[in-house]
């Protein structure tokens, strides 16, 4: 079966969702809204804009109050750059703005919210008509979504560390792990970090062709601090999902040959690495790079209640599942049993968490047209 049809998040609005279970997602994109505005008003500012409609496009939004707390933060910060800018810029403004991820994607989730949206928005902005028009856009980012010079602003957080594929070659090589670990063999870092160049490529490319001039990205992804990947281990959170299943296997819940086989389509680089890929390919320019930590429990909660390893346990497994859970199944079969998994997991990791308060190395990208 195709990447495309086992990556997607869980569905629904359920206790496993991801729509229920993106918190960490959402303190990423809080952090996120500083360059946003900076990169739009430089965008504004230095470009202007002459037409009555622009494109805006969230790549990789999946379902949940995340993709319209990006449409919402976007508009209204367009909002506030109109009407305080010069008046050459305050004619109307409508906006079309796409909500881009994999077919399978829990578009009917994501859009059940839209109608009630749209009435609030309308509410805010009617007086100066920047009217909102939200689409589904289905499609891989690795593929051309848009007309050529169509496209205005792209943002996308949380998304770009997913690869197109896994990369080949890999099910003799990294047995027991299901991403980089501190042991793996150079053989299985490089088929990664080779993975990853051609997608990001592809991705530059691609946004290249579609952008306008003096058109602008966002990109916000998990990466790494060190280049190194045997200096220690940035993936925690797979290789102890890795020990889980392994213990299974020990135990004869699961076949050994299915874990050695299994592999996540992820990767997450170092700044050095994205930036070369940039210069390299040429489309975009560097304009800012912002690197931040942001915890693996990270929640709405996390800095008003003391820590509790358990809590932390269960809210880093919940959050794993709903994007592990779908591939899991694809993979060992709809029998295995995800609550037994992130139930040891969510142990393991409150364990670790009680020991290190562990963070990802999170990059913002702001890029415009070269
Ligand atoms: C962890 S979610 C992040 C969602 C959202 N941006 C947020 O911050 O809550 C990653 C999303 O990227 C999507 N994705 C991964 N690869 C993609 C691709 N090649 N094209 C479009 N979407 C992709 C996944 O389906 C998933 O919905």
């Amino acid at each position: 079966m195709g990447l495309k049809k086992i990556l997607h998040m869980n569905t629904g609005n359920g206790k496993t969702s991801y729509a229920n279970n993106s918190s960490f997602q959402n303190v990423v994109i809080s952090k996120t809204w500083d360059l946003v505005d900076e990169t739009l008003r430089n965008m504004l500012e230095n470009h202007g804009f002459s037409g009555s409609c622009m494109n805006i496009v969230d790549l990789g939004c999946a379902s949940g109050p995340n993709a319209l707390r990006v449409v919402s933060h976007v508009m209204d910060t367009i909002h506030d750059l109109r009407k305080t800018g010069d008046c050459s810029c305050c004619k109307p403004l409508e906006v079309r703005f796409f909500l881009n991820d994999l077919p399978d994607n829990d578009f009917n989730s994501l859009f059940k919210p839209v109608e009630d949206f749209n009435e609030e928005k309308r509410l805010v902005c009617g007086s100066i008509r920047s009217g909102c028009f939200i689409y589904g856009l289905p499609g891989s980012f690795y593929t051309r979504l848009f007309p050529t010079k169509s496209l205005h602003f792209a943002y996308s957080s949380c998304s770009l560390h997913w690869l197109s594929q896994v990369p080949r070659g890999l099910e003799s090589e990294n047995k027991e792990n299901m991403y980089i670990s501190i042991a793996s063999p150079p053989e299985v870092v490089d088929a990664y970090a080779q993975q990853y160049k051609r997608d990001l490529m592809a991705f530059l490319s691609m946004r290249g062709e579609e952008m306008v001039d003096g058109g602008s990205i966002v990109l916000t992804f998990i990466g790494r601090k060190f280049q190194d990947f045997s200096s220690k281990d940035e993936s925690g959170q797979f290789t102890m999902l890795s020990q889980t299943l392994l213990q299974m296997v020990a135990q004869g819940v699961l076949e050994k040959d299915d874990l050695y086989s299994f592999n996540v389509p992820i990767y997450m680089p170092c700044q050095q690495e994205v930036e070369s890929i940039i210069d390299h390919q040429g489309s975009f320019k560097i304009d800012k790079i912002v690197a931040f930590l942001v915890r693996w429990d990270a929640n709405k909660y996390a800095d008003e209640l003391p820590f509790d390893k358990n809590r932390s346990g269960k809210l880093v497994a919940d959050c794993i599942r709903a994007f592990m859970e779908p591939m899991l199944v694809s993979h060992f079969g709809k029998s295995i049993d995800c609550d037994d998994i992130f139930q040891r997991y969510a142990e393991r990791v409150g364990e670790h968490l009680a020991k290190e308060r562990s963070s990802y190395q999170m990059l913002s990208i702001s890029l415009s047209i070269s």
